[in-house]
């Protein structure tokens, strides 16, 4: 038996993506509101209005515009599951799996519809009271992400989001608000899902590379590494219980060949996209290779004493982190073609990928859990992992998805060696448990969960809710506590 008594076994979702009711009870706008739908190959984009009425659509709100939504556009994120009518349902079947945990996060915008009021919004605590108590209902342990890729849109229109240190006071004082209320009904919480993505976006995706865009990403992770900072010591003084983690995105990436300039790229990689942001929430202290990454794009950063000095009191209790995938890297002239979460990167020819052309790769899930605790020795919880795949339902209902079950078995095969070779592993929370709207495309067609949800791309569909062949066997895995993964 490798993995421990109370291991966390359960699934993760995201507000954003599930919870719909977007202009219901108080709440306020969010990013992911003004959000369009896209494909494989047509990316999401956001909607504005400028004030003179003229509109348009684009990777961001330029400068002038407010966040809007228009007619004939499509926003999946409206009503994502609609999770905020039906989680009493979902969590039932939840517990049907035996899960241990939960893994949610709550929507800034329907605690404080704008972001920077002093007072909440009261049916938005109700909400997540609620949930809470559903959860406890069957022993399930929430685990909650305070932001998880929705700030407010007020605060992106009115204080230019997080390149203004005024969101380390927004946020801080949100975050007290959610610690005060759930002291007793939550224990587990993050701070930032994938922190490091603003980073990481930037060197791996053809978007703005340029010297500016580094700077705005950089000062952006600051603000949020001392909010973050100042979050956790506010939540250790309101309950000393808390478990408080960072939540980052963890793509293993390897040099595509041995010539010495691939090896010191991909560690200079892992040290920009992954390690900079862990080493900050764990240790407290910018790593030294800082200052060559920020030499590298001339970046000046409005960092005080009082920061550098929040960072070293406010380190993390625990390392969090996604895993779907693997990428390569390579100072050669090759193309450029593999796809995954904020990665594109070049082709790993041992590897196999996916309908969306993510690289599959359980062997990588071992590599980066042994090298995370071996730097952190911190308590160490996979807070995303699984594959997204299109799923058919047959003429009985039933809905076979082998491809999921292997894909899950092999990533908990992986875990289970991780522990044996040492690593603290306390959990796992398989990604989009329950088919949810997906955050890179918009679409519904790209389904992770074990329950399955009548509703496409284009907003058809009841909402019915159907277990799918995994899901009996996630029950399985969870009763047996790892050690039954037998596909029959
Ligand atoms: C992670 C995000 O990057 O990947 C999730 O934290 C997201 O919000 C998940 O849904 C899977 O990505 P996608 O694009 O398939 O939804």
């Amino acid at each position: 038996m490798t993995f421990p008594k109370n291991f966390l076994w359960g699934g993760a979702t995201a507000a954003n993506q599930i919870e719909g009711g977007y202009d219901l009870d108080g709440r306020g706008m969010s990013i992911m509101d003004v959000t369009t739908a896209g494909s494989l190959n047509s990316s999401r984009k956001v909607t504005y209005k400028f004030p003179d009425g003229k509109s348009g659509k684009g990777d961001q709100i330029p400068q002038g515009a407010y966040g809007a939504v228009l007619p004939g556009e499509y926003y999946p994120n409206h009503v994502g599951i609609d999770f905020y009518h039906h989680y009493k349902e979902d969590i039932k079947l939840f517990a049907q799996m035996g899960f241990k945990t939960f893994r949610m996060s709550i929507s800034w915008s329907r605690i404080f519809p704008h972001g920077d009021e002093e007072e909440p919004n009261q049916a938005g605590l109700d909400f997540y009271r609620k949930v809470f108590q559903e959860l406890h209902k069957y022993g399930i342990e929430p685990l909650v992400t305070i932001s998880h890729y929705e700030t407010p849109l007020y605060l992106i229109d009115h204080y230019n989001g997080w390149n203004n240190r005024k969101l380390i006071g927004f946020y801080v004082h949100y975050a007290k608000t959610l610690f005060k209320e759930y002291k007793d009904l939550v224990k587990y919480w993050l701070t930032f899902n994938e922190i490091n993505t603003t980073v990481m976006f930037l060197s791996s995706t053809p978007a703005d590379d340029s010297d500016q865009a580094y700077q705005a990403a950089y000062q952006q992770l600051h603000y949020q590494y001392v909010a973050s900072a100042e979050a956790v010591q506010a939540g250790h003084a309101i309950n000393a219980d808390f478990q408080i983690g960072c939540m980052i995105c963890g793509i293993v990436s390897y040099p595509l060949t041995p010539d010495p300039k691939d090896i010191l790229k991909n560690r200079y990689d892992w040290e920009q996209n992954i390690f900079y942001s862990g080493d900050v929430q764990c240790f407290g202290e910018y790593p030294s290779y800082a200052k060559r990454l920020w030499q590298e794009h001339h970046v000046q950063l409005d960092i005080t004493q009082d920061d550098l000095d929040q960072l070293k009191k406010g380190t993390v209790d625990l390392y969090t982190f996604s895993y779907y995938m693997s990428s390569a890297v390579t100072t050669h002239d090759v193309k450029r073609d593999a796809k995954g979460n904020f990665v594109i990167g070049v082709k790993n020819p041992y590897l196999h990928y996916s309908e969306w052309d993510w690289a599959d790769d359980p062997d990588g899930l071992k590599y980066y859990l042994e090298l995370i605790y071996d730097r952190y020795h911190l308590p160490v919880m996979v807070v995303e992992n699984g594959l997204g795949a299109t799923d058919k339902v047959q003429a009985d209902n039933s809905i076979h998805d082998p491809y999921r079950i292997n894909y899950i078995k092999e990533h908990i095969q992986a875990m289970d060696q991780a522990i044996a070779d040492g690593v603290d592993l306390i959990g796992y929370t398989s990604w989009g448990c329950i088919d949810l709207v997906s955050a890179g495309t918009g679409q519904m067609s790209k389904r992770y969960g074990f329950i399955y949800v009548d509703r496409d791309d284009q907003g058809q569909g009841t909402l019915k809710r159907l277990p799918k062949d995994s899901f009996y066997w996630y029950k399985k895995v969870i009763a047996s506590n790892g050690q039954d993964l037998a596909v029959k």
